[in-house]
């Protein structure tokens, strides 16, 4: 675990040196869970925000886009539950000063049990070698069978107060369990409280007639309070679905992890309406359906995993999340929910406007439930990072920090690299790269050895590049090297497009899915 820790304060930095990621208003020290994308982020971000687009609006026709305000009428957070509900439980030091949430400080507690699980099954998986029977092992050896009732028991608690939001019951589990805040030391610990996660502004320009609203935490209302209107105009016939992409903002308490869990970050949301009582096939559809979707990035099929939620909100009557294998765990990615009618007839009550669905072919008005796929642009693009990054030990002794991205999603598809800056090559490259500019993103690089412009290409993930040579004035070919497997190949210029386009193309990664 050490070790992945390693490697990902050393994503971390990849991300800023190569400018994928940069720590928000850094010249002022940043601020706190905050990210900029840079000039190769973007790029990253955007083709998997198309990625993510085209799988919904293309491959479902019955699936359409829309882009909602931030900004929303305030009622719509009461009618959703987040006025009320969309809270964490917060505990302060105060020796520190410093705030925590509760439940995470418990779930630390949790996770230190594991991991002392973890080194016993390790030390014995040494002593025994090849004969070691670990499930043998986990179910009769002492201590593990001691630390595991501990974590039976301490889990039950928490899981108990957890359920009926008892703030008293958290604050006795963190005394009875001894937690000390990580920066004072101390167990001085206030009560524990409820923190609303929703940022608040002010709309209007006086100070009388200005109505509070919030910035959107999630960006699936927008959809449920336009799902009548693009079923009117769009002629929509149940199932279908709504997708959007949008920036969605959370006060987060413990806010850690680079972009996993970040204050503003950003949704890609898709609500399928179905008829009430088919609503569990379709949600194990679309679980099935996303789960492709991630595979088909190739980063790997045992990194996922589906975690089934056992408690589930009083509106849902199932719930998944897709984990991905992060540097640090398993970690959700995507959230599938099956939220029944609950979003919609709130909308109802509240606004007092019908927005039942009239179905033509049974002759009936009702609410449609609703499945929603909810995945996270930030995590998911963590996830991809994490997945691609290597630094790879070559053959001849040396060693690389690469990226092996899948190529679509690449920030750069083609560098083009003229061998020296004389002779005509530079002129040569320029001409190639003005005409492969229309179809794909090429970087032109003149500056250094090649050696170390096909380093600095690796790092950023570019999957070819093309090389200009004395040769190509005479034979028209250039050398293409593959990221991944660094092999040569000589090609004529004029078959470099519909060989890249092939390998980066948006279509042949969706297919990928089937
Ligand atoms: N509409 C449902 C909803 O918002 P959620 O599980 O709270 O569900 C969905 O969020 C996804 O949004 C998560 O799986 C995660 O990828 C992403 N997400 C949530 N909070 C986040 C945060 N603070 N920073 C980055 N991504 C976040």
């Amino acid at each position: 675990m050490a070790q992945q820790e390693d490697v990902f304060k050393k994503l971390v930095s990849h991300c800023k040196e190569y400018g994928f990621v940069f720590p928000s208003s850094e010249i002022y020290d940043g601020l706190a869970a905050v990210y900029d994308y840079g000039q190769m982020g973007v790029e990253l971000k955007n083709n998997l925000k198309k990625y993510w687009w085209d799988s919904m609006t293309l491959m479902h026709e019955n699936i359409v886009g829309i882009d909602s305000a931030i900004f929303m009428h305030p009622t719509i957070w009461k009618a959703s539950g987040h006025v009320d509900a969309f809270n964490d439980p917060l505990i302060d030091n105060r020796d520190s000063k410093k705030r925590y949430r509760a439940d995470v400080l418990i779930e630390e507690q949790l996770a230190k049990i594991e991991d002392k699980i973890d080194k016993e099954v390790e030390k014995a998986a040494k002593r025994f070698g090849e004969s070691f029977d670990e499930a043998k092992f986990r179910a009769t050896n002492q201590r593990v069978l001691e630390h595991q009732k501990k974590w039976n028991q301490l889990h039950q608690r928490y899981s108990d107060a957890m359920n009926a939001m008892d703030l008293d019951a958290l604050k006795q589990i963190i005394l009875d369990e001894g937690i000390v805040c990580p920066i004072s030391g101390t167990r001085n610990w206030t009560d524990v409280r409820q923190f609303n996660l929703m940022f608040s502004t002010e709309m209007g320009s006086t100070a009388d007639g200005a109505m509070k609203i919030y910035l959107r935490p999630e960006t699936a209302q927008g959809i449920f309070v336009n799902y009548l209107n693009v079923q009117k105009t769009g002629r929509m016939k149940i199932p279908f679905g709504i997708a959007q992409i949008g920036k969605a903002f959370r006060n987060e308490i413990v806010a850690r992890q680079f972009i996993f869990r970040m204050r503003e970050f950003e949704q890609m949301e898709m609500q399928f309406f179905v008829k009430p009582g088919t609503e569990l096939e379709w949600f194990e559809k679309w679980k099935q359906t996303r789960l492709k979707w991630h595979k088909a990035l190739g980063l790997g099929d045992h990194k996922y995993r589906f975690h089934d939620h056992e408690k589930l909100a009083h509106y849902a009557n199932a719930a998944t999340d897709i984990e991905f294998l992060m540097p640090f765990g398993f970690k959700e990615v995507e959230g599938i929910h099956s939220r029944t009618n609950f979003d919609l007839s709130n909308h109802e009550k509240y606004s007092g406007k019908s927005i039942k669905y009239f179905d033509p072919e049974t002759n009936e008005s009702y609410t449609p439930y609703v499945i929603e796929t909810s995945i996270g642009v930030d995590r998911t693009f963590l996830s991809i990072l994490a997945g691609c990054y290597e630094e790879e030990t070559l053959s001849n002794g040396e060693t690389r920090v690469v990226l092996h991205l899948p190529a679509t999603l690449a920030p750069v598809k083609l560098a083009v690299m003229p061998l020296v800056k004389k002779d005509g090559l530079p002129e040569k490259a320029r001409e190639i790269m003005d005409d492969l500019k229309f179809h794909f993103k090429c970087q032109y690089d003149e500056k250094d050895s090649i050696g170390k412009r096909y380093r600095r290409q690796d790092a950023i993930g570019t999957p070819f590049c093309a090389t200009v040579d004395h040769d190509t004035l005479n034979d028209g070919r250039v050398t293409l090297r593959n990221r991944d497997t660094m092999q040569q190949e000589r090609i004529p210029i004029d078959r470099l497009k519909d060989i890249i386009a092939k390998e980066v193309s948006m279509t042949e990664l969706l297919k990928k899915q089937l």
